[in-house]
C-alpha cells in the first residue's frame, strides 16, 4: 500500500535524526525499579521503551514531571540507570586488565566520544580518559567498526578506589554535537574486590549480541520498519515497529478520552515524531 509505505518512510525519518547509541557488551546498566524511584515515571517510561535514548531527551520529558528530583536522578551520569538495578552484572577486573568493548549506533552523528573510569559517587573521571575520539560517528564518513568495537585497558593504579561495587563504572560517553545529544552507557566493575558475580559473559551470547546488533543496523539504516530485533542483552532499542505500537495506544488513549493533544512546542523532529506516530496509528 503507497499510502503506508510513504508514512513509514516518513518514521523512518523522523527516528533517524536521532543518533541512539549503547554499549552491548560488557552488559550495562539498564533502566530499573532503582532508577524509576530516583527519576520518575516518565524519564523512566522514556529510557524503559528505549535505553538507546540520550540525556537531553529525558531532561526534555523531566520537565513536564512533578516526581523528578534532578540530584537524585543524576542524569549526566549513567544517564540515571543505577547500580541497584545492575547488581548481577557486576564484572570483577584486575588491574591493568583489558575490556573489549561492543556498541551498538544505530545512525552517525558527528561528535565526540570517550570511556573513562568514574567514580559514581562524585561523578568524576578517575585518571584520564581510557579511550577517546575527537570525531566519532562521523555524518560524513558513518560509523567505523574501530568506534564500535575497541578494547580499554584499564588502570593500574586504581589502588582501593573500585574495590567495592557500585563505586566505580566504565562509562563510554558520545556527544554528539552536531544534534546536542548525549549517549551514555555503564558497565558496573571492581578491581581488587572480594568477590563479585558477571564477570564472564559466555562467548555463545556475545556472539548472538553480535549478530543481533548487526542486524538491527541493518534494518534501521534501510530507513524502515518491520524489524523487531531484541538483542539478547535485553536491550530495548525502539523500533519504528514498537514505535508504531506505543503510538497506538497513546492514539487509542486519545481517542477515548476524546481529546487530542497537540504538541504546540518542542523541536521540529519531535512535532515531526508525532505527526509520523500518529499517522502511522492510523495505518496499523
Ligand atoms: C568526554 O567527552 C566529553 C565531551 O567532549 C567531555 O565533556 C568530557 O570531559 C570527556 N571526558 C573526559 C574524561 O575527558
Amino acid at each position: 500500500m503507497k499510502q503506508t509505505g510513504t508514512i513509514l518512510a516518513l518514521a523512518g525519518l523522523a527516528s533517524m535524526a536521532h543518533g541512539h547509541g549503547f554499549v552491548t557488551s560488557p552488559k550495562a546498566r539498564m533502566p530499573g525499579t532503582a532508577m524509576q524511584e530516583a527519576c520518575g515515571q516518565q524519564v523512566y517510561n522514556n529510557q524503559e521503551a528505549d535505553n538507546y535514548g540520550n540525556v537531553q531527551g529525558e531532561l526534555q520529558i523531566a520537565q513536564g514531571q512533578s516526581d523528578f528530583d534532578a540530584e537524585k536522578c543524576g542524569a549526566w551520569l549513567c544517564k540515571g540507570y543505577k547500580f541497584d538495578d545492575n547488581k548481577d552484572n557486576v564484572y570483577s577486573y584486575t588491574s591493568g586488565q583489558t575490556v573489549d568493548f561492543k556498541v551498538d549506533i544505530r545512525a552517525p552523528h558527528t561528535g565526540v566520544a570517550n570511556v573513562s573510569v568514574v567514580d559514581t559517587t562524585s561523578n568524576s573521571v578517575i585518571g584520564s580518559p581510557l579511550k577517546s575520539w575527537d570525531v566519532y560517528a562521523s555524518t560524513s564518513t558513518g560509523v567505523k567498526d574501530s568506534e564500535t568495537s575497541f578494547s580499554v585497558t584499564l588502570p593500574d593504579n586504581l589502588d582501593s578506589k573500585c574495590a567495592e561495587a557500585g563505586n566505580c563504572v566504565l562509562q563510554w560517553y558520545w556527544f554528539a554535537e552536531s544534534i546536542d545529544q548525549t549517549y551514555e552507557s555503564c558497565v558496573d566493575f571492581t578491581v581488587g574486590g572480594s568477590g563479585s558475580s558477571g564477570s564472564s559473559g559466555s562467548s555463545s551470547s556475545a556472539a548472538a549480541t553480535t549478530a543481533a546488533a548487526s542486524t538491527s543496523s541493518a534494518a534501521s539504516s534501510a530507513t524502515s520498519v518491520a524489524v523487531t530485533t531484541t538483542p539478547s542483552t535485553g536491550n530495548k532499542e525502539a523500533s519504528p515497529s514498537g514505535f508504531a505500537t506505543s503510538a497506538k495506544s497513546t492514539a487509542a488513549a486519545s481517542a477515548t478520552a476524546s481529546s487530542v493533544s497537540i504538541p504546540t512546542d518542542g523541536t521540529a523532529e519531535e512535532k515531526l515524531n508525532w505527526i509520523a506516530s500518529l499517522l502511522q496509528a492510523l495505518v496499523n
